[in-house]
């Protein structure tokens, strides 16, 4: 009796020492988790953001997920995603992290976008090998409570296993968009304890980055003109925020790569908007040459030079898809008449004064937070 006794207590010692032993193990996985996504020789991220087709569909430019991803993957921090567009299209053996989009329900034609729920479980988020997960929360509109009520079980599951959540602040037509409005929907998504906050830039946004206690992470929004959005990167991070999560600023671009890259200069390599936007057209007009300089591989005019006598299954002879040679519908270079957006210009106050536009030599910058 006695020595069952001891080894119930033996096992008793065991099971708690096991469950504080995994309590830190899922920290150090959770903080592990979290320097993939910001990094922290800089504490930034930049997080390229294709999950619009959970309630948009084939969203324009994103028609074919893994045409657009495989260019960009490495060049982004981490990949904002759904499971469907993961397994799909991107491929396995890609080191870039995950953020899994495990919320929603309603579409773009539907009655209420707002009505959203969790739709992953939490096992085939470990299966995806997650990095964090991601949902919105739609404070202020009818389905409020559901929303930030599922933020809060969504952190209960994800924090038994080390993976951080990060939440999006939605906003609609009848939903803010300024300081206010965001400070409070920040705070609370902070409150029920995501560990990102994504959210959109506004006037006054040092104030949404000071009142949360989490970092926060900049939607690119709405396609604008390139410069633009390279000013809206620069203004976020200097309010405070960690980088951007950005989808259609990048992939609607007529440039997706030069546009990435000119992102990540500001993000990572400390440039400021002039430097990131002559780094976009540099990069934009050599791949156009590039692409003009391509021989035409349409063969459909010449005799079919296969000897065997299979039939020809050149593919060449489809219609030549080169779009390079159409006029650039890229409305980019249009002065920006955005007046609202325009970010801050006062060049005084821009941190780098680095001329040189060199991309890939990454300077580490103090912590932001
Ligand atoms: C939608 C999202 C998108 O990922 C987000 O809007 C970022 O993409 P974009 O830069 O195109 O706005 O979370 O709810």
């Amino acid at each position: 009796m006695q020595w069952k006794l001891s080894l119930l207590n033996e096992n008793g010692f065991r099971k708690v020492f096991l469950f504080f032993q995994n309590l830190k193990d899922m920290d150090w996985g959770l903080k592990n988790r979290l320097s993939s996504i910001i990094k922290p020789q800089n504490n930034r991220a930049l997080m390229l953001a294709v999950d619009h087709g959970y309630f948009l569909g084939p969203t324009e430019k994103l028609e074919n997920p893994q045409k657009v991803i495989g260019p960009l993957l490495k060049y982004c921090d981490s990949l904002m995603v759904t499971r469907g567009v993961q397994r799909t299209s991107v491929s396995p053996n890609t080191s870039t992290p995950m953020v899994l989009r495990v919320s929603g329900g309603s579409s773009i034609i539907g009655d209420d976008l707002s009505q959203e729920d969790i739709t992953v479980s939490i096992e085939d988020a470990i299966r995806l090998n997650a990095s964090a997960l991601a949902m919105s929360i739609f404070v202020g509109s009818k389905y409020e409570y559901q929303t930030v009520v599922n933020l809060g079980k969504l952190v209960n599951e994800a924090t038994k296993y080390g993976i951080p959540v990060l939440a999006v602040t939605a906003v609609g037509k009848e939903l803010g968009k300024d300081a206010r409005y965001l400070s409070l929907a920040c705070r609370m998504a902070a409150e029920q304890g995501a560990n990102i906050v994504k959210t959109y830039y506004c006037e006054n946004f040092e104030k949404v980055v000071q009142s949360c206690p989490v970092p926060i992470i900049v939607a690119g929004g709405k396609k604008i003109p390139e410069r633009d959005a390279l000013q809206l990167t620069y203004n976020s991070i200097k309010a405070g925020a960690v980088g951007v999560d950005i989808g259609r600023n990048v992939w609607q671009s007529e440039h997706p790569v030069a546009m990435i890259r000119a992102v990540r200069a500001i993000v990572h390599e400390n440039s400021n908007v002039d430097q990131a936007f002559k780094l976009y057209n540099k990069l934009a007009s050599e791949e156009s040459k590039r692409k003009s300089n391509k021989p035409n591989q349409n063969k459909s005019n010449k005799p079919n030079q296969n000897k065997s006598n299979k039939p020809n299954q050149n593919k060449s002879n489809k219609p030549n898809q080169n779009k390079s040679n159409k006029p650039n519908q890229n409305k980019s270079n249009k002065p920006n008449q955005n007046k609202s957006n325009k970010p801050n210009q006062n060049k005084s106050n821009k941190p780098n004064q680095n001329k040189s536009n060199k991309p890939n030599t990454p300077k580490p910058t103090p912590a932001k937070k």
